[in-house]
């Protein structure tokens, strides 16, 4: 049996270092204010329950009105939204953790019940994702009803797309987080355009791979100017999310993008391995690209995708990466890495609350030691 040791080897990541490679994956939970989507004293006490982990990624926080495409996410780009955080932020930092905010634009994942205008939900170029927006309250025939038509943005928009990923950073700033991850992954806005079936673009966004990977550079080039680099980190996915679209060539889109980030001082590069959802990931095409992605990027590697902790820790020794994140096994056990210390046992996930509702299967999941309320009644 591998031993678990190398997961609690202490990591540099970026600005900081992690007193464990046990990191915590962003997971949306779809529990914040329906109108203005702003954080509530459970997300306080939902992220100083895991703020053992080396390092928290929220869940996905949208950048913009034009970027939310689920009921009850969190923004981070109104004032009254930066306070909502400041509380979650203090209490994991009172809890002795770190936590970095997901930015995210989920590009044609969205519907126009989200859109500011009520217009169209914007991409790479026009097409309609296959399955159904999660609306929720918003639209008569909720909670789920079938994707519309995204348009392709202008080349005259992306400056004032791209300075909303700042003002987001900016905020991420101002509401304590300790950085942010440019969510680049899950065929979201900017993996629409990384994706050749997504992007059919004849402006210098489209067309050749380095076209494609424009975007993002240029996203990530201007979060930089807001923040450190060295607390800035990325998230790529060489398959997988939704809407039913991918790459059809990941093996070289992908480690052409972990290149087009390397020199640049960041945090680190977060990929989920393909297929991970269902297993598949263990496939050794999958695991490879990863592979070729750690070789092509030069800073800090964080793989995730239906890890054990056992193959997590083997993957470390290996040197395949520095730090797993792991996404439902956290959800499950807020204090995760004690629990891998002493070899489990482990809540199972309900599936049945990951999405919506209040505290039941959020903040409820035992702990080995109770957790306080940072913010009792
Ligand atoms: C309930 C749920 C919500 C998720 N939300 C996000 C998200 O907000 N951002 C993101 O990049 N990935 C999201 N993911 C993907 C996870 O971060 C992770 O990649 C996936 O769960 C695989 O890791 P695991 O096998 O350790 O759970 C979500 C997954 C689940 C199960």
């Amino acid at each position: 049996m591998t031993s678990n040791a190398p997961l609690f080897d202490p990591v540099a990541i970026g600005a900081f270092e992690a007193p464990n490679r046990i990191f915590m994956a962003p997971l949306t939970r779809s529990r914040s204010e329906a109108k203005t989507n702003e954080q509530t004293g459970l997300h306080a006490l939902y992220y100083a329950q895991r703020a053992g982990a080396g390092l928290i990624v929220s869940e996905a926080t949208q950048i913009s009105q034009q970027g939310q495409g689920y009921a009850w996410t969190p923004g981070i780009f109104t004032e009254d939204q930066v306070e909502s955080w400041k509380p979650v932020t203090d209490a994991v930092h009172n809890a002795g953790g770190r936590i970095f905010c997901q930015l995210w634009h989920v590009g044609a994942i969205s519907h126009p019940v989200f859109q500011p205008d009520g217009g169209k939900p914007v991409s790479a170029s026009a097409w309609t994702p296959e399955g159904e927006a999660f609306v929720g309250d918003r639209h008569a025939d909720g909670p789920q009803v079938p994707f519309e038509e995204a348009r392709a943005l202008r080349t005259d928009e992306i400056p004032s797309l791209i300075e909303d990923y700042r003002h987001a950073a900016r905020c991420a700033a101002e509401a304590g987080f300790d950085g942010v991850e440019v969510h680049c992954a899950n065929n979201y806005l900017i993996d629409q355009f990384i994706r050749s079936a997504t992007n059919c673009r004849s402006d210098e966004y489209g067309g050749s791979l380095e076209n494609r990977l424009r975007l993002m550079r240029e996203i990530v080039a201007a979060v930089c100017e807001e923040l450190p680099a060295d607390r800035v980190g990325v998230r790529l996915s060489p398959q997988g999310g939704p809407g039913g679209t991918e790459d059809e060539n990941p093996g070289e889109t992908y480690p052409a993008a972990a290149k087009a980030l390397a020199g640049r001082g960041l945090a680190y590069l977060h990929v989920i391995r393909p297929n991970s959802h269902t297993g598949q990931g263990k496939d050794e095409g999958g695991d490879a690209i990863v592979k070729d992605m750690r070789a092509a990027f030069d800073g800090p590697f964080i793989a995730n995708g239906n890890f054990s902790p056992e193959e997590a820790a083997q993957w470390i020794a290996e040197g395949h990466a520095d730090a797993v994140t792991f996404g439902r096994l956290f959800l499950a056990n807020p204090d995760l890495p004690e629990r891998i210390a002493q070899d489990g046992p482990y809540n199972e996930p309900d599936e049945d609350t990951f999405y919506g509702g209040g505290a039941e299967g959020y903040t409820d999941y035992s702990s080995l030691e109770k957790v306080d309320d940072p913010l009792p009644a």
